[in-house]
């Protein structure tokens, strides 16, 4: 078979590895001839596809990144895009096409399906809010870096007693602030999921420093809420599936906790620091299983479906059931663990 892939949206380490695994296997076990399109759907749309041989992948386990480039263009917001991805399809003579993205790029993949394209999905974002799946790669790897930066985030704010705030992403979930919070032992963790008093946040701080010498790390995810009329946060421009870029709210928060506790307090963001980078074992290990799983699914024609980890086994789930709803943070973890050491 001539197989097609392709990544989407914001990359993510552990892309490499499954690119990787779909190469290996569709060469080494299926015969199959592999193709990168390039720059997500953009290089379908545009018929731009690079030969993705065993020797072409050498050396891109560890890598992060994607080698075949990725964007947030939207077939479906370009005149004649729709029509363009099917023409490259056929120029390109190619069967099936996987790809591997979050939300917006299966979305995409979904409806292509319903259009009479062959196509697998691979699930994919840091943020980890695709319900489908109960973990996507990339997702380890950014905690364990959010994580490294709390660590040294302590001893700073200890020597200087500061209030340290620490944006992490997470623009519908706050997956990485939460692990990472109750990881690197924060104060406070705020999460788009639970609407935040910043008065309550800046008492607790007060409590804490009340009882001695001893300074907060408030971790924030970049789409935390704070309950209407109590903070003005930043609003920025759309991408083409409509998302605001969101970063910053971390200004905002620290700029009101140092106005109304009085103490020091410093910002950082971590941004796509933890985006970059190469995977963790982990990631790499689920990326791997996700793209022979993937690679599986083409071969036994299960089109329209996603790869998935469930129970710790890959299944198949339907690409409507993975982009269907979001993934949010369970709130026994948030409210039963990670606030059990707020404060
Ligand atoms: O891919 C998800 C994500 O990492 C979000 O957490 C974040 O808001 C967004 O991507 C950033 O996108 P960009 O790379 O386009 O700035």
């Amino acid at each position: 078979m001539r197989v097609g892939m392709l990544t989407g949206g914001g990359d993510c380490p552990g892309l490499n590895a499954v690119i990787r695994a779909i190469v290996r296997k569709g060469v080494g076990e299926y015969g199959d001839e592999l193709v990168g399109f390039l720059d997500g759907w953009r290089g379908l749309i545009e018929n731009r596809a690079e030969p993705l041989t065993v020797e072409r992948m050498r050396g891109t386990l560890p890598r992060g990144g994607t080698i075949i480039g990725t964007s947030r263009t939207n077939p479906y917001k370009v005149d004649g895009g729709v029509e363009a991805c099917r023409a490259t399809l056929a120029a390109q003579g190619v069967d099936a096409l996987i790809a591997i993205g979050g939300e917006d790029t299966l979305g995409v993949a979904n409806k292509l399906h319903a259009e009479g394209v062959q196509v697998v999905g691979v699930p994919k974002t840091i943020d980890n809010d695709l319900s489908a799946t109960e973990v996507t790669f990339g997702f380890h790897t950014a905690v364990q870096i959010a994580t490294d930066a709390i660590d040294r985030l302590h001893t700073t704010a200890e020597s200087h007693d500061r209030v340290m705030v620490v944006e992490v992403m997470g623009r519908h979930a706050g997956w990485i602030a939460t692990y990472a919070g109750i990881a690197g032992g924060a104060t406070e963790i705020l999460i788009p999921e639970e609407e935040f008093d910043i008065e309550v946040v800046c008492e607790k701080i007060r409590q804490r420093h009340a009882a001695g010498r001893y300074a907060s790390i408030v971790v924030v995810a970049e789409g935390a809420q704070p309950k209407a009329g109590t903070l003005v946060t930043q609003s920025g421009e759309l991408d083409a599936f409509g998302h605001v870029r969101l970063g910053g709210i971390a200004n905002a928060i620290a700029q009101e906790i140092e106005g109304r506790t009085g103490f020091e307090t410093r910002v950082t963001i971590l941004g796509h620091i933890q985006r970059g980078g190469t995977p963790t074992a982990f990631d790499r290990v689920l990326s791997t299983r996700f793209g022979i799983g993937a690679i599986d699914a083409v071969h036994d024609g299960a089109f329209g479906q996603m790869v998935a980890l469930r129970c710790d086994e890959i299944v198949r789930v339907p690409l409507s059931e993975a982009v269907g709803t979001l993934k949010t943070v369970d709130p026994h973890l948030y409210h039963g663990v990670a606030e059990v050491f707020f404060g």
